[in-house]
Formats: C-alpha cells, structure tokens, sequence
C-alpha cells in the first residue's frame, strides 16, 4: 500500500492542502486502547503527509491538530493531546527545519501553557526564512474565531484612522485572515468517514475542493494521498463560470 507513485509532475496538482486529522479515537478503540494512542499513532500519517508535499511540491499544508471546542474532551485526553504537542514540538522541528519546512500556528494561543507557547515561538522564529513548505498547524483554531478577530483587526484599523468602513471589501477583510498571505487552500481532506467541516477554515474553503475518506488518520499512507490528489486532478473548478468558458481561458 505505502510506495504507490504520487500523480506525475504535469498532473493539476494542490499548492494548498488543508486536512482534518480525524479518526485517532476509532483506531484506537478498534485495538482496544486508550484514545491516546490513536493520537500517537496519527503522527506517522502527519510525517507521510509532509514528505508527499515535500516532493510534490506542494507550497502549503495546513493540519487540523486541536479545535477550539476540542477542550471540551475529557480532561485526560486533552492532558494526552498537550504533552503529544509538546513531545512533537521537541523531536520533530530541527528535522523539519533541516528540510526546509516553514511552520507556523494559526488559531488562539494563549489558551496554551507557557511551555508549548514558548516553544511555538521558537519554530516559528527558527524556520521562518525556509522556503520548501509552508507547514500551518491549526491548534485551538476555529472558523468562527478566524471570522470574529478578522473582525475586530478590521474595527481596529478603522478606529485608528487607517481604514474606511466603506473601503472593507473581499480582499481588504481577506487580509486579516489566518492564512491570508499563502494560496487559497485548493484541496481540503478529511479522513474518518464523517461529512462535515467541524468549524475548519470557513473563509479560506470558499472553493476549495472537498475530498471525504473513511480512512482513518492514522492508517493515512501515500496510497490514500495519491487518491486524494487523483480525484483532485480530475475535478473541473469553475469559480461560477461554465465549461466553455474554462477551455477558452486555457486551451489545451
Ligand atoms: C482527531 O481524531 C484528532 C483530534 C480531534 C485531536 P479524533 O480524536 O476526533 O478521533 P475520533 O473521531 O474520535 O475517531
Ligand atoms: C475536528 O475533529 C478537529 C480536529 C481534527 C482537530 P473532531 O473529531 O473534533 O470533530 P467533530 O467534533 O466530530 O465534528
Ligand atoms: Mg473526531
């Protein structure tokens, strides 16, 4: 399953893949373990994600790792999911820095402990000039929460003189956004079989293609990207227009 070739380098491929994780807790259950190991186990998936990117020559991945309303899981889980967090914040980033991936967080920070908050800092900082790949991991993210401080930047800027309420359109709003400066997602996943966007990135999907597997995260290998990408490249995005209009624009 896990060494199937990647679609070929002229095949429509993402700059922009947006996934959430999910299915840790069934995986786990299915083995009669504690949640907490699916968790674990859902790094493998994480790491096969980035290097199919790496040699894709995806620019972003984004990584649905905590939401906002995931506190509200039984306090051991989210004490599990924190020292996950921290433990991959350790051993995993000087690797990533070394490839060249760029990291970032998106979503409310503060909720974090100092450790974890610290350590964000520091893989932000150390590999903020890579080029490679940029990685987003969404940690206490919400739509919803993206949608109110785009907000509240907007009313800021107006309230400081820098912005006219009249000149708040699409793109001037769309600049307050997580994620504004990198490409549109183009190719959002979800793994674990349930249809629904769980309060993900509700500006950014606006045309982003949507792609549901039963697959479990942490069975997610290169074989279950690769269908991901080839039902991607199969897809027709018209952005409101027609056909004809699409050929038009890019003859063949
Ligand atoms: C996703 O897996 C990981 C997080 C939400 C942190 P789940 O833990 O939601 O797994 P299921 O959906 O219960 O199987
Ligand atoms: C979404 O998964 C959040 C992450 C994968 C981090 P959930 O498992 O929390 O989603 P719901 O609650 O089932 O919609
Ligand atoms: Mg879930």
């Amino acid at each position: 399953m896990n060494d199937s070739p990647l679609p070929t380098p002229d095949s429509p491929t993402p700059r922009h893949i947006a996934i959430i994780m999910d299915g840790n807790g069934r995986w786990a259950k299915a083995r009669h373990r504690p949640r907490s190991i699916g968790h674990r186990a859902g790094a493998r998936a994480v790491n096969i994600c980035i290097d199919a990117c790496l040699e894709k020559g995806v620019q972003a991945l984004t990584l649905f790792a905590f939401s906002s309303e995931n506190w509200r899981r039984p306090a051991e889980e989210v004490g599990a999911l924190m020292q996950l967090f921290l433990r991959a914040l350790d051993r995993e980033v000087d690797e990533l820095h070394r490839r060249g991936v760029r990291i970032r967080f998106i979503g409310e920070r503060s909720a974090f402990s100092p450790d974890i908050q610290t350590r964000m800092a520091r893989a932000e900082t150390l590999t903020a000039g890579n080029r490679q790949l940029t990685l987003c991991i969404a940690a206490n993210y919400g739509g919803r929460w993206d949608i109110v401080q785009a907000a509240r930047a907007a009313a800021h800027e107006v309230l400081a003189g820098r912005l006219a309420p009249d000149d708040i359109d699409e793109a001037r709003l769309g600049s307050f956004f997580s994620l504004h400066d990198l490409p549109e997602p183009d190719l959002f996943i979800r793994t674990g079989g349930d249809l629904r966007i769980s309060n993900f990135l509700l500006w950014q999907l606006a045309y982003c293609e949507l792609y549901f597997t039963e697959v479990l995260w942490p069975d997610f290998d290169r074989a279950a990207l690769h269908l991901a990408l080839k039902d991607f490249a199969r897809r027709e995005r018209r952005f409101g227009m027609i056909s004809e209009q699409l050929a038009q624009e890019s003859p063949a």
